[in-house]
């Protein structure tokens, strides 16, 4: 079969960029890309291309090539789901706040509340495939709300976990190392309906790079990526804090160990702690699903990859309170960056929410300063937290914007995300402006030790 019109339920950082690259890639596939969320759909449709609600280098252009073609943003999803013969669930999929799991499970009920929709909208056959990141065997529950529709209408699932990675998007998605498509292998009916999914990409991805699964592994695939990569950052972060009391330095240890081709340069960048969206939601959700079948080794083995990244958030507060003489209250510090990455305006999990929550429990002062992110997305951030009334932290965070600024009169300086700019600051001058001693707190590895060194700063960075 051949896919001509395709709805995307979730217009956020998975659906957006996905459906925005599927649209140029595929001039004769209409993409309506729908969501609940009317603002967030206004902003992609603003005239303005470099309005869109998620920045992503490279997105604009693609957004403005598609949009009006064959790209639509829209909130009317019953109609999308009407007219789709293939349809993309990108809806979120947070850890439950409440009841059984509460901590560690993922939340379901956004999916769930579309397949109840696609339930009640469909009066043809259509193609579901799963994008979220979502627990093995989601597919099976999704199945067997859509089949008890009682209206006659087919179903087909597909598990296409994404593995784009923010900030890299557009590149990630023009050049996948792979794409992975799960499906219903045994029936005739399932391999159609991944080979229509299959045509979709061939569009612009090589044969070779498009694997095909049952559907159970391809879900398991997706959380087993994430714990891989997000392990490796907790096992060089473990590394880091060894280095600091030995004469190692654990940029020169990531170095060599990276030269080995078993091991591989890349994710061995020690930092303040690694953020967003998936990695802690999907290896909590792994726990819980080892938990559910009494695995307990398997399950404690995994967890230890979040611990350590919580002990890395608090040691770097920490590092901070003690070198300030043991004590930050009513000092001002300033933090460079809040988003958990580079080049996102994306600030989920991120490591500046945890460091910040941290050092305004003592009483510190805190200025915020990120080219991307919203003073009003950053008050929310913390607000999210519940740790103190959203009036505590409107008084005690101040958000400005420019890095000069935010460091004027500062005690501390705490680069929280590696974005390019900080590295060519005008690092003399913020010296200048701070008080004495001059602290720096270098969370990314992104500065020049020895030239911030001879300024004047008193240096510290992760790892070293
Ligand atoms: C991740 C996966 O990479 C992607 O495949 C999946 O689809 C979604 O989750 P993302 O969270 O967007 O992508 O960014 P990623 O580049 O993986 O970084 C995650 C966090 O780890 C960031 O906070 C980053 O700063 C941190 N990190 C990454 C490090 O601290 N050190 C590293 O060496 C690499
Ligand atoms: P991700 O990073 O997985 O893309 P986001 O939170 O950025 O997650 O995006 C998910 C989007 O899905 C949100 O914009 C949200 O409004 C939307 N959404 C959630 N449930 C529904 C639903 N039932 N129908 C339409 N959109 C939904």
């Amino acid at each position: 079969m051949k896919v001509k019109n395709i709805c995307c339920i979730g217009a956020g950082y998975v659906g957006g960029p996905t459906m925005a690259i599927i649209a140029q890639k595929s001039p004769e596939i209409n993409v309506t890309v729908v969501d609940i969320n009317e603002k967030r759909i206004a902003a992609w449709n603003d005239p303005d291309v470099e309005k869109i609600p998620i920045y992503e280098p490279g997105l604009a252009e693609v957004v403005a090539e598609a949009r009006g073609r064959n790209l639509f943003f829209s909130t009317d999803v019953d109609a999308a789901i009407d007219a789709a013969d293939m349809i993309f669930i990108s809806v979120n999929t947070p850890t439950k706040t409440y009841g059984m799991g509460k901590g560690m499970a993922a939340d379901l009920k956004y999916i769930e509340l579309c397949a109840r929709q696609i339930a009640r909208v469909a009066k043809n056959d259509k193609i579901i495939v799963e994008k979220s990141t979502l627990p093995v065997r989601t597919a099976e529950a999704l199945k067997r709300i859509l089949d008890n529709t009682g209206n006659g209408v087919n179903f087909q699932i597909l598990s296409n976990p994404e593995f784009l990675a923010e900030g890299t998007a557009v590149t990630d998605l023009h050049k996948p190392d792979r794409v992975l498509i799960g499906g219903d292998l045994d029936t005739e009916a399932g391999r159609e309906a991944i080979q229509a999914l299959v045509d979709v990409y061939g569009h612009w991805v090589s044969d070779d790079n498009i694997l095909t699964t049952n559907v159970w592994s391809s879900e398991l695939s997706k959380l087993t990526a994430n714990a891989f990569l997000a392990q490796r950052v907790s096992s060089i972060n473990a590394m880091s804090e060894l280095c600091e009391v030995t004469e190692a330095d654990v940029q020169e240890v990531a170095k060599a160990i990276g030269m080995d081709s078993r091991i591989g340069p890349k994710f061995l960048k020690a930092s303040v702690g690694f953020g967003g969206s998936c990695f802690q939601k999907d290896i909590l959700n792994l726990v819980y699903i080892a938990k559910s079948f009494g695995l307990n080794e398997v399950a404690d083995y995994w967890e230890q990859v979040i611990l350590m990244n919580d002990h890395q958030k608090r040691r770097f507060a920490a590092k901070i309170v003690k070198t300030l003489f043991n004590t930050v209250s009513g000092k001002k510090i300033a933090l460079l960056g809040w988003a958990f990455k580079k080049d996102t305006n994306d600030t989920r999990e991120s490591a500046a929410i945890y460091v910040a929550d941290y050092l305004l429990n003592e009483q510190a002062e805190i200025v915020v300063y990120d080219p991307k992110v919203t003073k009003e997305q950053i008050l929310a951030d913390l607000d999210y937290l519940g740790t103190r009334s959203e009036e505590e932290n409107r008084k005690l965070i101040t958000v400005v914007n420019s890095a000069q600024e935010a460091c004027k009169a500062a005690h501390a300086v705490a680069v929280m995300t590696e974005w390019d700019a900080f590295k060519t600051l005008d690092w003399e001058a913020i010296y200048e402006g701070m008080l004495k001693p001059a602290f720096l707190f270098d969370g990314r590895r992104l500065l020049d030790k020895e030239a911030l060194t001879a300024l004047g700063f008193e240096f510290y960075a992760i790892g070293s």
